[in-house]
């Protein structure tokens, strides 16, 4: 399929589509690896907030951290999740009390026992389905297989079925030891049809960020590592620039203009998707 037909689900992070050459393809489950404090969670709530405003709604499965600082965390950057929530266009899904503690009671997807895999895809299936979503986050999936890397694979394979089944994008956070080369084990990376890495790297006692697309199914990509930044308003990807750690310093450079001009009209002309459009109903195995 060329490039031009296919539908794309924007993630309207700033330089981001840009370097995707115009979003992330439609029902991709795309892996957002990278070491502590790279930017994973922040990206995952910049793209289904943004989502939420163009009238995609989302849900957003919380196993990495309470539900409460998950959104304290939107609420940081000014992202405010209560209003489409309210609407039934947003829903979180807590896989990480247990539906212990005060707190929790005030949740309405609650996975009783955040072990259980299935129990979990059972809850983020009903949000699905109740708020029709467009969007998927997942933070983080590594949490559901640190102790059992065996089941990494059926794991993420049994989730993208479900998921990409149900007409859904989705980003499953990945979590990689700081310094590790891999995105989160070799089962995972096959599996997974896009792969996002940020980094954090040091040099001369400074830390820089940056970010590039390993790999994304269906669609061109930048072949670049871009310098990324954090800000009071989330990730903003410098896509017309990349970055070169090199002997004698890093370097960051401008990319050719030729570049720059296809990456802009590719943004201009992807098809955008604003539905989610069910492929097939999972049959329950
Ligand atoms: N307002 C802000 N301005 C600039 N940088 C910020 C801001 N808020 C957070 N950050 C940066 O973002 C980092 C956290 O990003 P995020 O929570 O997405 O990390 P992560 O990749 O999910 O890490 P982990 O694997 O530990 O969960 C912080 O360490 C900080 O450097
Ligand atoms: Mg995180």
């Amino acid at each position: 399929m060329s490039s031009e037909v296919v539908r794309r689900v924007r993630t309207r992070i700033p330089g981001l589509d840009e370097i995707l050459y115009g979003g992330i393809p439609e029902r991709n489950i795309v892996l957002v690896s990278g070491g502590p404090g790279t930017g994973k969670s922040i990206l995952g709530m910049q793209f289904l907030y943004n989502g939420l405003v163009e009238g995609e709604p989302g849900v957003f499965v919380a196993l990495e951290e309470h539900p409460a600082a998950v959104r304290r965390s939107f609420k940081h950057f000014g992202w405010d999740i209560t209003k489409y929530e309210e609407e039934g266009k947003f829903a979180l899904v807590d896989a990480f009390t247990g539906g212990i503690g005060r707190y929790a009671e005030r949740e309405k997807y609650v996975v009783k026992n955040p072990d259980d895999v299935r129990e979990m895809i059972d809850v983020l299936r009903q949000a699905i389905k109740e708020i029709d979503a467009v969007r998927v986050v997942i933070d983080s999936v590594s949490t559901l297989y640190l102790t059992k890397p065996a089941v990494a694979r059926s794991v993420v394979m049994l989730l993208k079925r479900v998921i990409a089944g149900l007409g859904c994008t989705a980003i499953f956070v990945s979590q990689v030891s700081a310094g590790e080369r891999g995105f989160g084990g070799p089962g995972v990376e096959h599996a997974v049809d896009g792969i996002i890495r940020l980094d954090l790297d040091e040099y001369d006692g400074k830390l820089y960020r940056s970010i590039i697309v390993w790999k994304m199914r269906a669609t061109k990509h930048s072949m670049l590592r871009h310098p990324l930044e954090i800000t009071d308003k989330g990730l903003v990807v410098h896509w017309d620039k990349y970055i070169k750690f090199t002997r004698s310093g890093v370097l960051v450079e401008k990319l050719p203009e030729d570049e720059i001009r296809a990456m802009k009209k590719a943004v201009e002309e992807a098809p955008v998707v604003r539905k989610r459009v069910v492929v097939e109903e999972e049959e329950e195995e």
